[in-house]
């Protein structure tokens, strides 16, 4: 049984003191969650007070990015070594924000994956479609391009260290959400490449979260499916009691 996740991602959203707050109201909400893990992505500039905050709660942090060199001349990047000393135990990599607005490719997306994983973060590795892709019929295609290269020379130890994301470009931010019965279909896909390239136990092993406009009234449908197995929350992560229902979906009736 794979433990559900739910993370909230921020983007570039709260100050320091906004995400404190936050914090603050999380985690007494959450203080008696036992039976999945809660994870938050709030902007660098938040990540230490934050960080600080959530000792000893069971909540854990997550940076939305990361850089794929260990440190030098690299002005305005952040090191996996940076971000494990702010007590990051997660990092998010290739979100389709950082692939349409900054450019990034899958062969970055690889070395960033890479870094994670050899300096102990565990990555949340998104992939999924845009909308002109799907229409075209290429959904499939472009998911399994998108992780042979994100992947590329990964091993099967550090296929057990990441995660990955589901976030179908035309559901980010839109209000628009796959079906809960779409979302399965690119999720049973995703865990079919993994078997095929690696091995059907890390396949079964590896934690599939689906993301792209999570809300209380999609959050129980999607998690009742059988390959999905938590979720990457933006827009209503930003609100503590809307995501505090969110985590508590199980009892979304
Ligand atoms: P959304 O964002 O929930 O606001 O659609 C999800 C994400 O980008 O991770």
């Amino acid at each position: 049984m794979i433990r559900p996740l739910i993370t909230g991602n921020w983007k570039m959203f709260k100050t320091p003191r906004e995400s404190l707050d936050f914090v603050g109201r999380l985690k007494e909400a959450l203080s008696d969650i036992r039976e999945l893990d809660v994870v938050i992505a709030p902007p660098f500039t938040s990540l230490y007070p934050v960080g600080v905050a959530l000792k000893g709660s069971g909540i854990h942090l997550a940076a939305q990015n990361l850089y794929d060199k260990t440190e030098g001349a690299y002005t305005g990047e952040i090191s996996a070594r940076m971000l494990i000393d702010v007590g990051c135990a997660y990092v998010i990599v290739g979100h389709s924000e950082r692939r349409t607005l900054f450019g990034e490719k899958d062969k970055m997306i690889n070395g960033k994956l890479k870094m994670a994983i050899q300096s102990g973060l565990k990555p949340i590795f998104c992939i999924g479609e845009t909308l002109a892709e799907r229409e075209a019929g290429k959904t499939f295609t472009i998911i399994e391009q998108q992780i042979k290269e994100g992947l590329n020379q990964l091993s099967a130890d550090d296929i057990g260290e990441i995660l990955v994301a589901y976030e179908p470009v035309w559901a980010i931010g839109t209000g628009k959400t796959a079906a809960p019965e779409q979302a399965q279909e690119a999720h049973a896909f995703i865990r079919g490449v993994i078997a095929g390239d690696y091995q059907e136990e890390l396949a079964d092993n590896l934690p599939i979260l689906y993301g792209g406009s999570v809300s209380t009234d999609n959050i129980a449908k999607l998690m009742a499916q059988r390959d999905i197995n938590g979720a990457l929350v933006g827009g209503a992560s930003l609100d503590v009691e809307t995501f505090v229902r969110i985590v508590n979906y199980k009892k979304i009736s």
